[in-house]
C-alpha cells in the first residue's frame, strides 16, 4: 500500500495542519508498517503556477529535450505520484476562506481531463482516479460550520471535496481543527489535541 503525504502550511513547526497530518500518517503507518509512504512538501518545496507549456505536458512523457527541466519533472512527478497513491493525507490550512496557492498548484498538476476525469458525451463527468482513501486535515483560525454565520465562506473542504469527487474519489475523512483563533487563541491546544486523536482513531 502506498500513502501520499502532502502539507501545504507555510508556517512550519508551528502549523497545526502539520501536526494533524503527521498523527494521521502516524496512525496509517502503525496499521500497516509495511506502508510506502512518499512525502511532499509545498511549502518547501512549491510548484510554480501552472503555465501553458506545463499544461501540455501534462499526463505525457517527457522528451529528450525537457527532461530534465525541474518544473516539468516535479509536473510530472506530482500526477505520477498521485496515481500510484492508495491513501492520501493532506495538510489543509485555510488561507483567506480557502487553500494555500501551493496546494492549488499542485491540484493543477493532477486534475487532468483525460488523466484522472473525463467529461463523458452526455456531459457529465467520469471520475478516473476511484478507490483512493483521502484524510484532510484541515486547520483554521475561524468557525465555518453548519449554522456558523460564517458558512457561506467556507470554500477549503468544499473545493477540495469537490475535487477529488469530480476525480471520482468517494472514500474522504475531514478531520477539522477550527476555531484555533477564537478566544484569542486560548482553545488552541485543545481543539489540535481533539484533532490529533481523531487522527490517531482514523
Ligand atoms: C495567510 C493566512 C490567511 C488566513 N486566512 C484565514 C481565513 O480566511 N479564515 C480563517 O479562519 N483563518 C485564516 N487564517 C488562519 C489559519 O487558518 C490558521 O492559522 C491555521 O492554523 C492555518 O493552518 P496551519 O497552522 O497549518 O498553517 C489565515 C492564516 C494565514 C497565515
Amino acid at each position: 500500500m502506498k500513502l501520499l503525504h502532502i502539507d501545504s502550511s507555510i508556517l512550519g513547526d508551528s502549523s497545526a495542519s502539520r501536526q494533524v497530518s503527521a498523527a494521521a500518517v502516524a496512525q496509517f503507518r502503525k496499521k500497516d508498517p509495511s506502508l510506502e509512504v512518499t512525502s511532499l512538501d509545498l511549502a518547501s518545496d512549491p510548484l510554480p503556477h501552472l503555465d501553458v507549456e506545463a499544461l501540455s505536458w501534462l499526463g505525457k512523457e517527457l522528451t529528450p529535450d525537457v527532461s530534465a527541466r525541474p518544473e516539468l519533472v516535479a509536473s510530472a512527478r506530482a500526477m505520477k505520484d498521485f496515481k500510484a497513491a492508495d491513501i492520501l493525507v493532506i495538510g489543509v490550512p485555510m488561507y483567506n476562506l480557502s487553500i494555500p496557492s501551493q496546494l492549488k498548484s499542485w491540484i493543477d498538476r493532477i486534475m487532468v481531463a483525460g488523466q484522472t476525469f473525463r467529461y463523458t458525451s452526455g456531459g457529465a463527468i467520469e471520475g478516473l482516479a476511484k478507490g483512493k482513501k483521502i484524510v484532510l486535515a484541515v486547520a483554521r483560525g475561524g468557525l465555518y460550520g453548519e449554522g456558523s454565520p460564517a458558512a457561506a465562506f467556507e470554500h477549503q473542504v468544499t473545493y477540495l471535496k469537490a475535487v477529488f469527487g469530480m476525480m471520482g474519489v468517494t472514500d474522504i475523512t475531514v478531520i477539522e481543527a477550527e476555531g484555533l483563533a477564537t478566544n484569542g487563541g486560548a482553545d488552541r491546544a485543545r481543539i489540535l489535541s481533539d484533532a490529533e486523536q481523531k487522527a490517531g482513531a482514523l
